[in-house]
């Protein structure tokens, strides 16, 4: 396989978000923008990466950094059109020799698979087009048998052109030889005074190269610009994981309200009850029961747990197989050994709990003292009884068991039993007495 580079365009200010966050960093799916188009470049085995950033938004510069590291910037500054945006990456991949893709941070949707035929077969250049419902402002293809021979755009085209309803993605590749020698020749003397990457084509048709077009849907290489625009990917992404979701064998009686991340995994025979939402890290295998309501994130549910109505699983909540958690019960990185309990109203926090043992409703893991947070430690078979507090840091030992109501502070052996609360009394006949007193105050008042 030839070598593979991608250069990725976020240097846009992304004024029409109306937004204090850079537009390549808002989420689809709970992942950037940006992320999503690097995740297709590495699927696309490209092994440089350059993202194209303005000095506008130090927050993108940090995000690439963070994840590709100081080699994979190049700033654009002022933003001068694509053309000059492709340019500036040059000097980043001065010592690389192969094709070249150049994508967006605002198409959030493209995947390697809808990107993988640009680098067909031969030279030149090719770029990715898509039948426009509404073709608007696109950048037109013109089309001569199997070559394309130019990308107009729509404020230079003519009234024959602008007919034209295939259009132009933006997405192109190009041997990095070739695409650097070319784009050295574009000038800005167009409508809009910019450097325009689309010149490349009719340049390279002069140069006596290749150009063709590969198509892919439009919903694949929506951009996003405003709000509106976002929602409507979200609900394209999501549409596309409920699909593959009942494809592989996820039951789903009201797939349209169950919500996805990026990286939800959910196994065959796992039913998903109306009205779910996956945050990130949402790991479920086979054979799970996900009950309405419940919001999941950065948890792992193994084979027939149940979890829900109304459960809240939080990062490094670890359910195996057989656990329950009910309606009301917040669980955070808390591993749950097999058939464990927690059907009702409760935090478990920091700690573990052990096979079979059942947390009894209200039951409170306390592990913030205000500065720091300890561990509870339930032990197997365990009963902690309704209403209880467990101080953290503690361990309550295996088959021990807790009264309700207690505030249990010290540690509490295997096999015992810790009652940490108040000593119930009697008062033999007080309340018979009481009520007859008063019952008699009240006759007399009323007389
Ligand atoms: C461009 C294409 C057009 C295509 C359309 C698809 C050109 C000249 N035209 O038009 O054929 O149909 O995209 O959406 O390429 N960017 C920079 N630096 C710049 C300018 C742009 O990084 O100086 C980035 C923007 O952030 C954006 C992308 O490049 O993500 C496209 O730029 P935009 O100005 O929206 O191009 P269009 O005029 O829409
Ligand atoms: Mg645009």
């Amino acid at each position: 396989m030839t070598r593979r580079a991608a250069i990725i365009l976020a240097a846009g200010q992304g004024t029409r978000m109306k937004s204090p966050l850079p537009k390549v960093l808002h989420p689809v799916g709970h992942r950037a923008m940006l992320d999503h188009a690097i995740d297709a470049a590495e699927a696309l085995g490209c092994e440089r990466i350059v993202v194209v950033v303005g000095n506008h938004s130090p927050e993108v510069r940090a995000h690439v950094v963070k994840r590709l590291g100081e080699a994979a910037i190049a700033v654009q500054d002022p933003p001068l059109g694509t053309g000059h945006a492709v340019r500036a990456a040059e000097g980043a991949l001065a010592d690389f020799d192969g094709q070249v893709v150049i994508t967006y941070g605002d198409v959030p949707l493209l995947k390697a698979a809808d990107i993988e035929p640009v680098f067909g077969p031969g030279a030149g250049v090719t770029v990715i087009g898509f039948e426009a419902r509404e073709p608007g402002a696109y950048g037109r293809l013109v089309i001569e048998g199997e070559a394309l021979t130019a990308i107009t755009e729509a404020k230079e085209a003519s009234a024959e052109v602008l007919a034209i309803t295939a259009c132009n993605s933006g997405v192109m590749a190009a041997p990095s030889g070739l695409l650097f020698r070319l784009l050295a020749e574009v000038t800005n003397e167009n409508a809009k005074g910019e450097y325009y990457l689309t010149d490349v084509v009719e340049l390279a048709r002069r140069a006596g190269e290749p150009t063709r077009a590969v198509f892919a849907s439009e919903d694949a290489v929506m951009g996003v610009n405003a709000q509106a625009e976002l929602a409507q990917a979200e609900a394209l992404f999501q549409k596309v994981q409920r699909e593959t979701f009942l494809a592989a064998g996820v039951t789903m009686p009201a797939p349209e309200t169950v919500h996805f991340s990026w990286d939800t995994e959910i196994g065959a025979g796992t039913t998903v009850d109306p009205f779910v939402v996956f945050g990130p890290g949402a790991k479920i295998a086979g054979g799970a029961r996900i009950r309405s309501f419940s919001h999941i994130e950065g948890a792992a549910i193994a084979s027939g747990a149940e979890v829900g109505p109304y459960a809240r699983l939080r990062p490094g909540a670890d359910l195996a197989e057989g656990v329950k958690i009910g309606n009301f019960v917040e669980v955070k990185n808390v591993r749950m050994e097999a058939g464990a309990k927690a059907n009702h109203l409760s935090y478990l926090g920091d700690g573990s709990v052990g096979a079979g043992a059942n947390i009894g409703a209200g039951t409170i893991f306390c592990n913030y003292d205000g500065f720091f947070k300890h561990r509870t430690t339930v032990g197997e078979g365990a009963f902690v009884g309704s209403n209880s507090a467990l101080v953290a840091p503690v361990t309550i030992g295996a088959g021990a068991m807790v009264g309700s109501g207690s505030v249990i502070t010290s540690d509490v052996a295997p096999g015992d039993l810790a009652l940490g609360r108040g000593v119930q009394r009697a008062k033999t006949g007080w309340a018979a007495r009481f009520m007859d007193t008063m019952r008699a105050k009240k006759a007399a008042k009323g007389k």
